[in-house]
């Protein structure tokens, strides 16, 4: 992959604006562990959610004083520290975008789901700005195709913020390369080309909150400490094998294989996180007990709802959508106490960015 190119650069630089809404994802199967710069050191798969997402507009004219400058607000109010750190980011990406040091950018972004939800806002984020960055180089230098024009916003998305670059499509996506799937790569995601069963084309994800504030241990760390983990090797080859007999249950309807591999994908993640060095602990008493009750309801109901977690303590409730009538009932009923005035919050699969003109 070269993306590097030292002729885009503006002889009259433009200005203008792009906007771009763009979705959260969640992973089934884990990336959990890199190396140098964003690799995954095992293959993931996740579905772009459908309400969560990310509106950024890149307003962008010639650059005034001696360095390029940006400007972030979020959700309406100018955040310095995002406006840092994206310059960084724009920084790290003048081989690739060299026209980044010609301009001074404007970015608003705004997210629509609270802040701190347990919901990524990173992927969303960092797809939705990616999006904004291939489209000025789309718009200015040259036309791609749509299929080019979204792999290179992956690979941007990715340096940016990992699991960003699955939320450059719709449905269901993987990310790392896999010998028996051509066209994967470590370098960016790609939508799954299986055809889905119907059972998962409208999978359904209700957030519960058990909390709401801010991550105790970032994913930076977190990887990190897969690099000397005692369990690194053999789970980076159960993700593997995860990923394959996940891809056979989403194309075969296959619901009792989905909860098994989602669950033990879930489960693992934590666990990796409770045996590293230093150990930690991210679910609360709470996500224990909403566990044991949703596999209870399963269990004597036989409804195919099951859970998968996030780097945080909060549940992401997964079911067709031809159950949801049961499930809410059973999430107001039964689960509600632990959420209390948090809540909930109702997303399910989405069809991915969109431009907003
Ligand atoms: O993209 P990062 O560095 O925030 O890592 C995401 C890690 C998990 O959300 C726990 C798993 C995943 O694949 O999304």
């Amino acid at each position: 992959m070269q993306y590097k190119n030292p002729d885009l650069k503006f002889k009259v630089t433009p200005s203008g604006q792009i906007a771009w809404e763009s979705p959260s994802n969640i992973a089934l199967i884990k990336y959990w562990g890199k190396k140098e710069v964003q690799i995954p050191q095992n293959p993931s798969l996740s579905f772009s959610l459908n309400r969560a997402h990310t509106k950024t507009t890149v307003n962008y004219e010639p650059v005034k004083g001696k360095e390029s400058s940006v400007n972030f607000f979020l959700n309406g109010e100018s955040n310095e520290a995002f406006g840092n750190k994206t310059k960084i980011f724009f920084e790290s990406l003048s081989d690739i975008f060299p026209f980044v040091k010609q301009f001074d950018f404007n970015i608003s972004s705004e997210n629509t789901f609270p802040h701190s939800a347990g919901i990524a806002s990173s992927a969303s984020g960092m797809s939705a700005l990616a999006l904004a960055l291939c489209d000025i180089e789309r718009t200015h230098f040259h036309q791609k195709d749509d299929s080019e024009f979204y792999q290179k916003a992956s690979y941007i998305a990715r340096l940016g913020s990992g699991s960003a670059c699955r939320s450059v499509y719709g449905g269901f996506t993987i990310w790392g390369k896999i010998e028996a799937q051509q066209g994967t790569s470590d370098l960016f995601a790609t939508p799954v080309s299986e055809k889905i069963h119907p059972e998962f084309e409208h999978i359904q994800d209700t957030i519960l909150l058990v909390e709401t504030g801010a991550k105790k241990v970032s994913s930076r760390a977190g990887h990190a400490l897969m690099n000397n983990h005692p369990f690194a090797t053999q789970r980076f080859q159960q993700a593997h094998q995860n990923l394959k007999e996940l891809l056979n249950a989403l194309q075969s309807g296959d619901l009792e294989n989905f909860i098994r591999i989602t669950e033990s994908e879930a489960l693992t993640l934590h666990a990796m996180m409770m045996t590293s060095n230093p150990y930690f602990l991210l679910m609360k008493p709470e996500t224990l007990q909403i566990i044991s009750i949703i596999q209870d309801f399963r269990n004597t109901t036989h409804t195919p709802v099951c859970f998968t977690l996030d780097a945080g303590p909060n549940i992401h409730l997964l079911y067709p959508l031809s159950v949801k009538k049961q499930v809410m009932e059973f999430v107001k009923e039964g689960l509600s106490p632990f959420t209390g005035n948090r809540g909930w919050i109702e997303d399910e699969l989405g069809k991915g960015p969109q431009k907003i003109s």
